[in-house]
């Protein structure tokens, strides 16, 4: 099926033009609800990424003498584009990564958000006035851009990621060469259209269609000063190890989780299965701070396992574009492929399973999405103690472990920091220490107390610990991954006189 399947296929956008690039292959975008393709591509190749780095190189010196206010300029075009279309662009999301359509829409919101407070942050201060030791020094902090910036963008959120990883970059006076995910190429084609008619100088934005081999491309080419990466713990580790080993490259790598929501016997049980539903099956599973255990007190658990089975068994698997959907498809049918491979080993490893409805009968599927890549809840009783790959492995679906436990809050937090990752967590409970305890104690960058574990505000730091992250690729923290800071000491004497007590005597042999 090919609804909207253009003549020619969409380019690239390298150094102010639309271009085809060096390679013959193209690739096409397909709607994972309905299988149908919405359009093709060219697929970008060395030589591509090559010219979007020589373009972005050769004008970021140019891009950096503009004060952060003009540079945000041209994002204040953007955010208002972003406002204007949330609608049409919220359903565009929707259609190509199969986000229910409030999600498509959130996502544009989120995007509009970053470009905000980064374009905001143009006039806030950037530095720190820092006392010095001796009365006539005046000592800075000042920021300067690394230079050039590689993106490379998942598709789970193909609008506001993007702009998470490009819009403080850019304002901070960076240059950027953009690899978005191959799943979402229609998005990453519309926010290049948008930086286009932004008026942006040439060569500031570039983006390059592709794969991974064009995303590896970035992440070996010493022209990149930082490569900012949203994605699997597998290629994040990958693209960590090969920026370490380049020296003046820094890498910041947000990757995924096997998050939690702990349930207390002091918990408010409508919050607490509010919570879990919205943690584990929005965006059908596949937000990175999605919930695949749930760890909840014996003295509750049989309650909270029947309200949420009800749920899980019941919860509304449809096409993405109807109001009344709360999930829509997987993305893709090799995503769906390794979420069943999952709930099979899940099976295989003796949990006992709850709700199964990873294969939906013929008539839980809407109308002319025969072909989408359906799948509903998979939830599943697992014991904490016994060593299961189904409780410790991402899988980015809506496969989730109710794991029960008994004791104290501390025997809640041993289960949940059992895992080599570290995103996102929330815990459920009226009863303020045992928030406080989870709080100081849960191993996650991201926290919450009585709400689901997904949502996080563009303003905070979004990343992990452990095996989910190293530096921060996202909201205000991404200036550390694209700025240098300077320490800047000035004498205002004629004299000079030193630190930590030391001597600015000059002696000679004549002394
Ligand atoms: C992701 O999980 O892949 O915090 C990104 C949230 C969103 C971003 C999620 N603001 O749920």
């Amino acid at each position: 099926m090919s609804q909207q399947t253009t003549a020619r296929p969409e380019r690239h956008y390298i150094d102010g033009e639309w271009t085809d690039g060096e390679g013959d292959d193209t690739f096409e975008s397909e709607n994972p609800a309905t299988g149908e393709t919405l359009r093709t591509f060219h697929r970008g190749t060395e030589a591509d990424v090559d010219a979007a780095l020589e373009a972005a190189d050769s004008v970021q010196e140019e891009w950096e003498k503009l004060s952060h206010i003009d540079r945000a300029e041209y994002l204040w075009d953007i955010y208002q584009e972003l406002r204007d279309r949330t609608d049409e662009l919220g359903e565009i999301v929707t259609k190509e990564c199969g986000k229910e359509i409030s999600e498509g829409k959130a996502d544009v919101v989120e995007a509009a958000h970053m470009v905000e407070w980064a374009a905001g942050n143009a006039r806030h201060p950037h530095g720190d006035v820092v006392p010095s030791e001796i009365g006539s020094k005046d000592a800075y902090m000042r920021r300067k851009p690394r230079g050039v910036v590689g993106c490379i963008t998942p598709w789970n959120f193909p609008v506001a990621i993007p702009f998470w990883h490009m819009a403080v970059s850019l304002v901070e006076g960076n240059t950027v060469v953009w690899k978005p995910a191959e799943q979402t190429p229609w998005c990453a084609h519309i926010v290049a259209e948008m930086f286009e008619e932004s008026g942006i100088p040439d060569g500031v934005f570039n983006m390059v269609q592709g794969f991974g081999d064009a995303g590896a491309t970035i992440v070996d080419d010493p022209r990149v000063d930082t490569v900012l990466f949203t994605g699997s713990a597998e290629v994040g580790q990958e693209v960590a190890r090969t920026v370490a080993e380049q020296p003046g490259t820094l890498a910041a790598c947000e990757m995924g989780g096997k998050n939690a929501v702990v349930v207390t016997d002091e918990a408010d049980l409508d919050t607490a299965v509010h919570s879990a539903v919205m943690s584990s099956f929005k965006t059908t599973g596949q937000r990175c701070v999605s919930a695949e255990r749930l760890i909840v007190h014996e003295d509750i658990y049989d309650e909270f396992k029947s309200r949420f089975v009800e749920i899980a068994e019941n919860i509304a698997v449809g096409d993405p574009l109807a109001e009344d959907t709360f999930m829509g498809p997987l993305v893709e049918g090799e995503h769906k492929e390794k979420v069943l491979e999952y709930n099979e080993l899940a099976r295989s490893e003796d949990v006992d399973v709850l709700v199964d409805r990873d294969e939906l009968a013929d008539d839980e599927i809407p109308d002319g999405h025969a072909e989408g890549h359906w799948v509903g809840p998979f939830v599943y009783e697992a014991d904490h103690e016994a060593d299961l790959r189904c409780t410790q492995e991402e899988v980015f679906g809506p496969h989730v472990a109710l794991m029960e436990y008994s004791g104290d809050i501390e025997d809640a937090v041993e289960i949940h920091n059992d895992t080599e990752y570290g995103l996102a967590g929330a815990i459920i409970s009226e009863d303020y220490r045992e928030v406080n305890y989870y709080r100081d104690n849960a191993e996650v960058g991201l926290a919450y107390g009585n709400l689901p574990c997904i949502g996080a505000e563009v303003h905070l730091p979004f990343g992990g610990v452990k095996k989910s992250g190293n530096g921060y690729p996202s909201g205000r923290e991404v200036i550390e991954a694209v700025t240098e800071r300077t320490a800047w000491t000035l004498n205002n004497s004629n004299d000079i006189e030193m630190a930590q007590g030391l001597s600015a005597d000059i002696t000679t042999d004549d002394d």
